[in-house]
């Protein structure tokens, strides 16, 4: 058994996470990590508040371990309410990406922990600085979201610079990493791509087998996805995405799904594209179209296994998974190997 500081905060058995994916971590995955000891963390971003409350309570069915919610706090009302949902909820971890958190003395007053998910140096001093419990750090490895500096470069700058609890996120699915992690100071590590491809992942069969079959280079890093800089699997489409492809064809379309999120009518959807026309590519309209259009793909990929106009966001590690286990094999096999190898580097000392 490995013990550290983030077993110890979050009451967790094993010091591994399931990394916060909209559509993917849904409440029977979370719970499944859960159960086998790791701290399983629902995204929250695709709910409304209430469906938040109705998962949040679906996961309370299928477990009685801790768990977390993921919200990203750069949707405003809607995080508010998310985060406020969360709380009545008093669910036990309150994991947060992009943007500032405003709740961190009404999670403590009931209890909960705060987790602030960060890319850089800066962002994690700040995020230790305002009271967060631990912190996820996360290199370019990755999927989806992040920022350029690498895993083995940012843990070691990070966890020299906090003194609370690091979760090193970016390129791990095994036990030789979880020790790696723990060596470069982590209190455990946090993964996406690795539990998207286990048994109870909902990833679309297609996909699952696209990224077995996947290299360690078969993943591209871009803006041209949904706006923000982030990993993708390599496909024909996303490789033309990134060529230039048809990013003003997706804001369009993004356009429209923008339009049925705020609910416009025709008269106001007109107003807002000719406004679009003449505003610089930075404009928040164009940021929300883009992601919307972006969501469009992913969820096509997730859902449909649309090989043609899917997005699938995966990390470099595919190039290391080769196979689909059930979330308790997973866990099983990577402490094993994690006991081993530090067992193994201790055995160097003499
Ligand atoms: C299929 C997939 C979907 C993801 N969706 C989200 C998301 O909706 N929001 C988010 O903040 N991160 C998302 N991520 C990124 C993870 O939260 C995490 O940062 C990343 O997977 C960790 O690196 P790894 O993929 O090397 O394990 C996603 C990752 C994957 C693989």
């Amino acid at each position: 058994m490995i013990k550290t500081s983030m077993t110890e905060l979050f009451g967790c058995k094993h010091p591994i996470m399931l990394a916060g994916m909209n559509w993917v971590t849904e409440p029977k995955l979370v719970a499944a990590v859960c159960n086998a000891g790791g701290l399983g963390i629902f995204a929250t971003a695709r709910c409304t508040p209430e469906e938040t409350r109705k998962n949040i309570r679906e996961i309370r069915s299928l477990t009685d371990k801790p768990f977390g919610i993921n919200q990203i706090l750069m949707f405003g009302k809607i995080a508010q309410d998310t985060i406020q949902v969360a709380a009545e909820e008093k669910v036990p971890v309150i994991n947060y990406t992009l943007g500032k958190p405003w709740f961190i003395d009404q999670v403590h007053a009931y209890g909960g922990k705060v987790l602030g998910t960060t890319a850089t140096v800066k962002h994690a001093k700040k995020a230790a600085e305002l009271g967060c419990d631990a912190i996820v750090v996360t290199g370019n490895e990755a999927a989806a979201h992040g920022e350029l500096p690498t895993t083995l470069v940012l843990l070691p700058l990070v966890t020299s610079s906090v003194k609370i609890p690091v979760i090193a996120a970016g390129g791990f699915g095994d036990g030789r990493g979880l020790a790696a992690a723990l060596a470069l100071g982590a209190a455990g590590i946090s993964m996406g791509t690795r539990f998207s491809l286990t048994k109870e992942s909902i990833v679309h069969e297609n996909f699952k087998q696209l990224c077995l079959k996947a290299s360690e280079s078969d993943t591209l890093y871009s803006d041209k996805f949904d706006g923000m800089p982030g990993r993708a699997l390599k496909t024909p489409v996303t490789e033309r995405m990134v060529k230039g492809g048809f990013p003003a064809v997706d804001a369009l379309k993004g356009a429209y799904d923008v339009k049925k999120f705020l609910n416009l009518n025709w008269m106001q959807f007109l107003g807002m594209s000719f406004k679009m026309m003449g505003a610089e590519e930075s404009h928040p309209l164009w940021v929300q179209a883009r992601q919307a259009a972006g969501t469009m793909r992913h969820t096509k990929a997730l859902y449909d296994g649309d090989m043609k106009e899917g997005i699938f966001f995966a990390g470099q590690i595919i190039g290391a998974c080769s196979d689909l286990p059930t979330v308790q094999e997973l866990m099983d096999r990577i402490i094993a190997e994690a006991e081993a190898t530090i067992k193994k580097e201790h055995a160097m000392l003499a």
